[in-house]
């Protein structure tokens, strides 16, 4: 479903990107993983077509995004669900204009079509009958979960999730991991959830990805991620910093 060759992105003279390459298969969960700044969220978006890189290549079910226009850039990324890092609403909008503005704009489906839709997909993520509310009458998690409903609205064969439980609390978080997967295994879609939670991270996906330096530095199963001898892994997923111990 998605194939990424060796793909390289630099900002000036900062190399975020130095030859990223994997597959993953229709249906498949993936976390992608990494510390802060090593680029998981410039790759999301290369994969979503909305940022290009500077060499390498992305393929959608074959179709490659580097060779394509803009407005065909537009039809591929229909295929596609995101869920931004910070759920990305507009605070002048109630939760069901949220969810479904751009259904509107398109004008393909009718006013009564677009209700039911918001209706099923309030309730897929748990907030039936919220619909009327304004974001800033939501919680955090509650938010979160609009940008979910926002992002399955279109019925995506690809959700790109970034850092969906960041700052919720542990319950709330359970609940979201356990949408993704009500979603991957209901839609039968291919999933990327790019996350710094380590619950997530044992229990969403069935395969980790592990971004370093630029580089993949391991592509493996959660059980044999979190067994690694390998320091670096080891490190990352225990939260050990390399930094020197401090004396006061
Ligand atoms: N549009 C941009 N212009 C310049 N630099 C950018 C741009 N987008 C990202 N970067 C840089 O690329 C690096 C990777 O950013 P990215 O947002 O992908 O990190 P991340 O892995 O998602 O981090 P986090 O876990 O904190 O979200 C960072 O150093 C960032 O400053
Ligand atoms: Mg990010």
């Amino acid at each position: 479903m998605i194939e990424v060759q060796d793909l390289h992105k630099s900002f000036g003279t900062q190399k975020v990107l130095d030859g990223v390459s994997f597959k993953i298969e229709k249906g498949e969960t993936v976390m992608l993983v990494g510390r802060s700044g090593c680029g998981k969220s410039v790759l999301l978006k290369q994969l979503a077509g909305l940022m290009s890189p500077d060499s390498g290549n992305v393929l959608i079910a074959g179709e490659n995004l580097c060779s394509k226009t803009e407005r065909q850039l537009l039809i591929v990324r229909r295929r596609f669900g995101v869920l931004f890092q910070g759920a990305a609403l507009f605070d002048s909008m109630t939760v069901e204009e949220n969810i479904s503005f751009l259904l509107r704009r398109e004008g393909k489906l009718s006013a009564k079509e677009i209700s039911d839709r918001v209706n099923e997909v309030l309730a897929v993520v748990q907030l039936p009958g919220t619909g009327h509310k304004k974001p800033s009458e939501l919680s955090g998690g509650m938010r979160k979960r609009v940008g979910l409903a926002r992002a399955i609205i279109y019925r995506p064969e690809i959700m790109l999730y970034d850092e969906p439980t960041t700052g919720l609390d542990p319950v709330v978080s359970d609940s979201i991991d356990k949408m993704i997967h009500r979603i991957a295994r209901e839609f039968n879609v291919t999933s990327i959830v790019v996350t710094h939670d380590i619950r997530s991270m044992r229990r969403v996906g069935e395969r980790i990805i592990l971004l370093a330096n630029g580089k993949i530095y391991a592509d493996d199963t959660p059980e044999n991620i979190f067994s690694s001898k390998d320091t670096m892994i080891h490190n990352f997923v225990n939260g050990v910093s390399d930094d020197k111990e401090i004396d006061f």
